[in-house]
């Protein structure tokens, strides 16, 4: 990286004795600092309860690294630019100790005033943070001062207003980097680049050529160590939200006239205000909930959801939900986008599926299954690039057609593992790009979307559990599809 285009800055964690800590930033930063050449452009203040000191906290950070990445080298250079302070975020008083903490870090690593808040804690904690922050004096710097926010932010749109407000009160819009990690994805951030600048897509992107559009995210894992956040929220807050729908307004979005933030982020705002909202009586057309029984993955024998902990065993919280987006626009009238994901499914993997119309009369096929409409897979997880299905002459005698396959595997060019999400999000944030972070306009309209369905099925006892795990999830969500005369396209090539 370029002298000119690294940016110096002090990370202040809070939250650093934590779990996402330990698996995601810690082992990032290190990634940063290896392959950007960014070590000594910036130091790490990690804050937390416990009594802990300077050394511990070293020791921990060494040991989330080697846990990621198991690199041989000596790491006490790097984890010498990480301090720990304790500190009670509710207590006013004991900013003033952080503060002094911090200007005396910044003076000897020269980060020049530049400050990163990065707030890896419940949420409730977001708000009194930031106000703290704000009254001892920790923005008032000569750089600049940015506060990022791990979800969930909110539990619905009141919620999630109330928490805006509040550090509204203390940071600016352009101060709060909101963080959803899925558009750190390598693939993720691809899909404007396949869309823009392909004519051969982008003129075909519409309701006159796109049949429907499948956005899956499937997890194979249950809710493990996490009940207690899951069980109040359930996949429908955790994952559709959030990633699910930020997934859509990046496939449905109008090309932005150029690529600052502002101007992607008010396409894909437009998008989410297209979003046709679901009314009472047709919530179970276009939604489908699920909770998983015990099951097989992989050869093992899995719990159900209602069996994992002491606590879930009459939960009534969903694992699993599908649904069929409408986006009333020009460009998408009348074109399903169906989204699913959940946790115990047969696979880990997140692929996007665009079905094209197929054309008026195709003279190739004998019968009318053996069709094969285009298909463009945009492949997130676990590889990562595109793949393409045509269909060609079968080889041999005779004129029938067959659909062939054309991939491009993005982690098969270069040998070079995509960086993680977290690590782009954090040197964005340190750049001041917040394109690929989400802005209140969006997680307003996100919420106002999904809290009608959650409100109506507040109100419905649901029969669960109804998918066993291991399998693609419960059956009310094929038929979603397959009312519409559609099936979701298999995940696995
Ligand atoms: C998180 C959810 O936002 O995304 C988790 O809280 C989920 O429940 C995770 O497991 C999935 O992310 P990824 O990157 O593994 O697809």
């Amino acid at each position: 990286m370029e002298n000119s285009k690294r940016p110096k800055a002090l990370i202040i964690i809070f939250g650093a004795t934590g779990d996402l800590a330990k698996r995601k930033l810690f082992p990032s930063i290190f990634h940063l600092c290896q392959h950007r050449k960014m070590c000594g452009d910036f130091a790490v203040v990690g804050i937390g309860r416990r009594p802990w000191s300077n050394d511990e906290f070293r020791d921990t950070v060494e040991h989330s690294v080697k846990e990621s990445y198991s690199p041989e080298q000596d790491l006490s250079h790097f984890t010498a630019n990480f301090y720990y302070q304790s500190l009670d975020v509710t207590d006013s008083g004991s900013y003033q100790e952080l503060n002094q903490l911090v200007v005396d870090l910044e003076k000897r690593y020269q980060t020049e005033g530049n400050r990163m808040f990065y707030l890896a804690m419940a949420p409730q904690f977001f708000g009194v943070i930031a106000n703290n922050l704000a009254n001892n004096g920790l923005k008032d710097s000569p750089g600049w001062t940015r506060l990022v926010i791990e979800k969930p932010f909110g539990h619905d749109l009141e919620s999630a207003q109330i928490l805006n407000d509040e550090i509204r009160a203390a940071f600016n819009e352009d101060q709060i980097y909101r963080i959803d990690h899925y558009l750190g994805k390598e693939m993720v951030q691809n899909i404007e680049v396949i869309r823009f600048a392909n004519g051969i897509f982008e003129h075909l992107w519409n309701n006159r050529f796109i049949a429907n559009i499948q956005v899956t995210s499937s997890e194979s894992i249950g809710v493990e160590e996490r009940a207690r956040y899951y069980d109040v929220s359930g996949a429908t807050r955790d994952m559709a939200q959030n990633h699910m729908l930020q997934m859509i307004a990046l496939l449905a979005m109008e090309p932005p006239i150029n690529l600052t933030p502002d101007e992607i982020r008010s396409e894909k705002v437009k998008v989410l205000r297209a979003l046709r909202l679901i009314e009472e009586d047709e919530v179970d057309d276009f939604f489908v909930r699920g909770q998983y029984g015990g099951g097989h993955i992989n050869d093992k024998t899995v719990p159900a959801y209602r069996d994992e902990a002491y606590e879930l065993n009459d939960s009534n919280t969903e694992t699993y939900v599908a649904g069929k987006v409408m986006i009333d626009n020009y460009r998408w009238a009348g074109v399903p986008f169906y989204f699913r994901t959940g946790k115990r499914m047969a696979t880990k993997a997140t692929k996007l599926v665009i079905e094209f119309k197929d054309i008026p009369m195709n003279l190739y096929y004998k019968h009318e299954d053996d069709r094969h409409p285009n298909l463009l897979y945009i492949n997130i997880h676990p590889d990562e690039g595109i793949t393409l299905y045509l269909n060609a002459k079968k080889t041999g005698v005779g004129s029938q057609a067959e659909p062939v396959k054309l991939s491009y595997n993005s982690a098969g060019v270069d040998g070079m593992n995509t960086p993680e999400a977290y690590e782009k999000l954090i040197l964005d944030c340190m750049l001041g790009d917040a394109t690929n972070f989400t802005h209140w306009d969006e997680v307003a309209l996100t919420w106002r979307y999904i809290d009608r369905v959650l409100k109506i099925w507040e109100n419905r006892q649901p029969d669960f559990p109804n998918y066993e795990s291991g399998s693609m999830g419960p059956k009310a969500a094929d038929e979603l599809l397959e009312k519409d005369g559609f099936h979701w396209w298999q995940i696995r090539d």
